[in-house]
């Protein structure tokens, strides 16, 4: 039941090298992030279902394709800001969310301060967007709280997964399925995922 989609599009795949690169500075990161989000989005709403809709072409009226499913994007605080920006280009309508969560430095349990969700979460497919699935607690966390909001179905997205934090995840929400650029080798002592990018919010905001 557990479902994890590596999206391995070339473009995907090269855009993700450059993420990676150390020399890569916050401008070019932010502009990569943003265009690999949008490439995940097309992904991630790839099984959103259609309705038809009666409509006039410049010679006749026909029965079109729309969207019939209502969605919402979920940050994860801070660097799931940097996931958004390239979905909403795709969605641009689509209400957010936004979840608070900080790392203990010692224990690395998560710890929320903020949380605001659309107030009809409970009719979408909430899209969940932190780029770093590494110990998998922001994550187990953060779905945990959309699940009491009683949201109609859940997604996470990550850029980079680490198997230790893809287990932990579906340990708890095997029902949940994760997409990602790529699955990397392993955390570090300090639950950085390794080869990985480094600190995708230091990375992507320029504060180290
Ligand atoms: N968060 C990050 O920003 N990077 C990691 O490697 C792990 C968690």
């Amino acid at each position: 039941m557990a479902s994890v989609t590596v999206v391995d599009h070339p473009l995907i795949q090269h855009k993700l090298t450059g993420l990676r690169r150390k020399e890569t500075a916050t401008g070019d990161f932010r502009r990569l992030l943003r265009e690999l989000s949008l490439l995940l989005a097309y992904e991630v709403t790839r099984d959103m279902p259609l309705t038809r809709e009666r409509i006039q072409t410049p010679l006749m009226p026909m029965d079109a394709p729309v969207l019939a499913g209502r969605l919402c994007f979920v940050s994860i605080l801070r660097a799931g800001n940097g996931i958004l920006d390239g979905m909403l280009d795709l969605l641009p309508s689509a209400p957010v969310g936004h979840i608070g969560l900080y790392r203990d430095p010692q224990t690395l349990a998560s710890v929320e301060y903020y949380y605001k969700v659309p107030h009809d979460i409970t009719e979408r497919l909430a899209i969940v967007v932190d780029p770093m699935l590494a110990t998998g607690n922001s994550a187990v966390a953060a779905v945990q709280r959309l699940k009491e909001s009683a949201a109609k179905a859940v997604k996470l997205v990550c850029i980079l997964a680490a198997p230790e934090g893809i287990k932990a995840f579906h340990d708890v929400h095997a029902d949940v399925p994760v997409y990602t650029a790529a699955v990397d080798e392993r955390l570090n002592d300090h639950g950085y995922i390794l080869p990985g990018l480094g600190d995708a919010g230091d990375r992507l905001f320029g504060t180290k």
